[in-house]
């Protein structure tokens, strides 16, 4: 049986590469979390007493946490889903995003290479790599031009990776993934935001209470969104081919915030106007209740304008196919966020 490191399982996508690796293999995994006083495990209940899955202690913010975890284990997969992995947070605390998503991936790589040079290493890379675009779609090739200390770590990591792997012929590799969404995403994250938002204002309409007002940055951002879901089968194939190369995984279609937002209230069937524009767009049901406005105080520092990916690679070389499309994403998101909070 081999064993997987998966670090993150609490998070959307380590939660997922654990369904996914438990379903489509049959080997051991050990999930790394963080020691906390307050647990987050909402995304893992349902593994309890899987005896193919263990969880285990590891601090990726401790290198000697790092060494032991690997000294003891001597997995055969190593994949990295741990991330400061908020943007806007990075500009509140850079130095904690820049340790645990730029040097934290050093340290797992100096420890593979001394006491587990056979593991195959997975590194969560994004579409903020590519950041100030220089064409649409963005593929392999796009030069890396970040925005954010957030895109900054990933970039480093990224040449931590390509650097171990060819001065030591190690199996690691970081993909770059767009956007990817879905009903474990955390509630900062904008279509979370919004579908919970509006399931919220769904119901309070319906049970005639008070309706909370949802608040929204740039709503012109384009991103190119995902099902998470279906973006763990790439990554597993990206680990297991015969020579270690990086993707990019997307869709290949853009859509603005605008469109989340608008696309989500067609779905929760809530007719309404628009007021104002800019700082100052708000918008009313048709009984003139204000539900959504526009607040500065969302905007970041220095935004990306335009991420779209070009996944061609990947699904030639890799075989690799999407299945939900952006309608099914924001309909999946809203309709889960709705019966959550009826009940
Ligand atoms: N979070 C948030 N909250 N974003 C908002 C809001 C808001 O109230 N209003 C507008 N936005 C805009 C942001 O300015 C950004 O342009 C876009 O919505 C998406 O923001 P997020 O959902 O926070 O995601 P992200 O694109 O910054 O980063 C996500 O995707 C990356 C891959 O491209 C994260 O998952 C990263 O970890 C990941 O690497």
């Amino acid at each position: 049986m081999k064993k997987i490191i998966i670090t993150g399982v609490t998070g959307q996508d380590g939660s997922h590469m654990v369904d996914y690796l438990l379903k489509n293999t049959d080997h051991k995994i050990h999930g790394s979390v963080r020691r906390l006083s307050v647990k987050n495990h909402e995304n893992i209940l349902h593994l309890e007493g899987n005896p193919r899955f263990e969880l285990i202690n590891m601090d990726l913010n401790d290198a000697h946490s790092i060494r032991d975890v690997i000294l003891d284990i001597k997995p055969d997969y190593f994949i990295n889903f741990a991330a400061q992995s908020f943007v806007a947070g990075s500009w509140d605390y850079p130095i904690q995003t820049w340790d645990t998503d730029a040097d934290a991936v050093l340290h797992i790589m100096e420890s593979i290479r001394r006491f587990a040079p056979e593991c195959r290493f997975y590194n969560a890379g994004s579409s903020e790599e590519f950041g100030d675009v220089v064409c649409v779609p963005q593929d392999e090739n796009h030069p890396l031009r970040p925005q954010s200390p957030y895109g900054a770590a990933k970039c480093a990591a990224r040449h931590i990776v390509r650097v171990y792997r060819e001065s030591y012929n190690l199996y690691a590799v970081q993909g770059w993934l767009f956007n990817h969404e879905g009903t474990r995403r955390g509630l900062d994250f904008v279509t979370r935001k919004i579908s919970h938002s509006i399931a919220k204002i769904k119901i309070a309409l319906e049970d005639g209470k008070d309706i909370p007002i949802l608040q929204l940055g740039n709503l012109d951002a384009k991103r190119d969104w995902s099902d998470a879901e279906d973006f763990m089968s790439g990554v597993w194939i990206m680990l297991n081919q015969d020579k270690p190369k990086n993707y990019v995984l997307g869709s290949g279609e853009m859509h603005t915030v605008r469109e989340f937002l608008t696309k989500t209230l067609e779905f929760a069937e809530i007719d309404f106007y628009s007021e104002g524009q800019d700082d100052n767009e708000k918008f009313y049901t048709k009984k003139g209740k204000l539900f959504f406005e526009v607040s500065p105080k969302y905007y970041r520092p220095a935004e990306v304008h335009k991420l779209c990916g070009d996944c061609s690679l990947a699904e030639k070389e890799l075989g690799w196919v999407r299945k939900v499309d952006f309608f099914g994403l924001v309909s999946k998101m809203y309709h889960n966020d709705y019966s959550l909070l009826s009940k």
